[in-house]
């Protein structure tokens, strides 16, 4: 038997995404729990509650109906866009149409990762915050485009600044993020930001992203939609917006989502996806869409009791540490600034060495974050509770 040298088994795009800082976290995590000791994980942004009850009936009743189960239509079913269309309206004043300017998607994370190969050409570019969801610059990657990245800084409380975008990539530009509420920082904002993100885009022919995922989970004013801007319009702005019910309903297992934007980029990335998958299950599109019509069900507004309770359980305790931070006004995450002198790795490898508490450290999403951290606000409010006491015993 003749042995060659055999070529690499990864694509050269997969080698190129970025390391992944959290791994040496998590085996000690892992090592830390096969030993038996009880550690607190404030690291994972997944509701820790069930699907509420009404989600879960709707979802049975749905599977005992054999018509959902085939290949479900591509953009989804019609009850579940009208389910889409009309919280728009509800909850946003927006009007959309159904199967104009919606599409079904298996979680926002399918729609955000397979809008480039829609959208983009080898060498073009998007514009993502940075910090932000890793998804925004990997699509990118897998589409042979290059990411630029927008930093996100205290000073402009964690937006961009698109002025500082530099002209010969503002003119290659083909998507640009926003994600507010923001993972991580926390950060919302107004209305105007949309206007200014609106114009910005349409000015150079960039096509606007909203990544709306945590729209539901508020504890002061609801956050706002791109698209209740006055500069846009769902027939003429280059536009999509992405909504997700896994955080709303605690339904992050079971892959359902939408996308609201102008008709013709909703169609591209539906045909995109149509080369990818076969559609949601129609029992989770059923159940879904009973979801969406009562988003303002007593469960779901007692979730966002539940995560405001942990919210102020968590951000006294962490002041007290000398940690600087701005209790988050909406999304589940709570990022904070280290103890001074002390960077996020260093912070997130004490925390769960000595107190068996798991943080995620800045440095992992971002070269100008290393003195932040991430606190998911998933875990019940005794929990934050006693991990922030056990932090405070660190001497800091
Ligand atoms: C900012 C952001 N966008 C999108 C997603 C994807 O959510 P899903 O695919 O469950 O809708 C997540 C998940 O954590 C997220 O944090």
């Amino acid at each position: 038997m003749t042995t060659t040298t055999k070529r690499p088994i990864r694509s050269e795009r997969l080698g190129a995404l970025p390391p992944y800082l959290f791994a040496e976290i998590d085996r000690k995590k892992r090592a830390k729990i096969a030993a038996g000791a009880d550690v607190i994980n404030l690291g994972v942004g997944d509701p820790d509650r069930p699907t509420p009850t009404f989600i879960i009936e709707a979802l049975q009743k749905a599977a005992m109906d054999p018509r959902t189960h085939p290949y479900s239509p591509g953009r989804g079913y019609p009850e579940f866009r009208q389910a889409a269309a009309t919280f728009m309206k509800k909850r946003f004043g927006v009007d959309a149409d159904a199967d104009k300017h919606i599409t079904t998607l298996l979680g926002s994370k399918d729609g955000i990762s397979h809008l480039p190969a829609a959208v983009l050409n080898p060498g073009d570019v998007i514009c993502a915050p940075d910090p932000g969801y890793p998804v925004y610059s990997s699509g990118a990657l897998f589409n042979g485009a290059e990411t630029h990245h927008m930093p996100l800084t205290a000073k402009t409380g964690w937006t961009p600044v698109f002025e500082d975008i530099p002209a010969d990539v503002r003119d290659r530009a083909r998507l640009l993020w926003a994600n507010y509420p923001n993972n991580p920082t926390g950060a919302t904002v107004e209305l105007s930001f949309f206007d200014t993100m609106a114009q910005f885009c349409n000015e150079h022919d960039i096509i606007a992203c909203s990544d709306h995922a945590y729209s539901e989970v508020y504890f002061e004013e609801a956050p706002p939609s791109f698209w209740q801007s006055k500069h846009v319009n769902l027939d003429e702005t280059h536009a999509i917006e992405f909504h997700s019910l896994s955080k709303t309903f605690n339904m992050t297992g079971w892959r359902i989502a939408f996308a609201v934007g102008h008709p013709e980029v909703i169609s591209a990335l539906a045909a995109a996806k149509d080369n990818h998958d076969s559609g949601v299950f129609g029992a989770v599109q059923l159940a879904g869409a009973e979801a969406l019509n009562q988003y303002d069900h007593p469960d779901v507004v007692a979730m966002r009791e539940v995560y405001r309770e942990r919210r102020d359980a968590l951000t006294p305790g962490l002041r007290a540490m000398g940690c600087e931070v701005d209790p988050p006004r909406a999304g589940f995450f709570c990022w904070a600034k280290c103890p001074q002198g002390v960077d996020s790795m260093s912070f997130a490898t004490r925390c769960l060495e000595e107190a068996n508490v798991v943080v995620i450290p800045g440095a992992g999403f971002s070269k100008h974050t290393g003195n932040w951290f991430r606190i998911a606000l998933t875990v019940e409010a005794e929990r934050i509770t006693e991990a922030v006491e056990r932090m405070k015993r660190l001497n800091w």
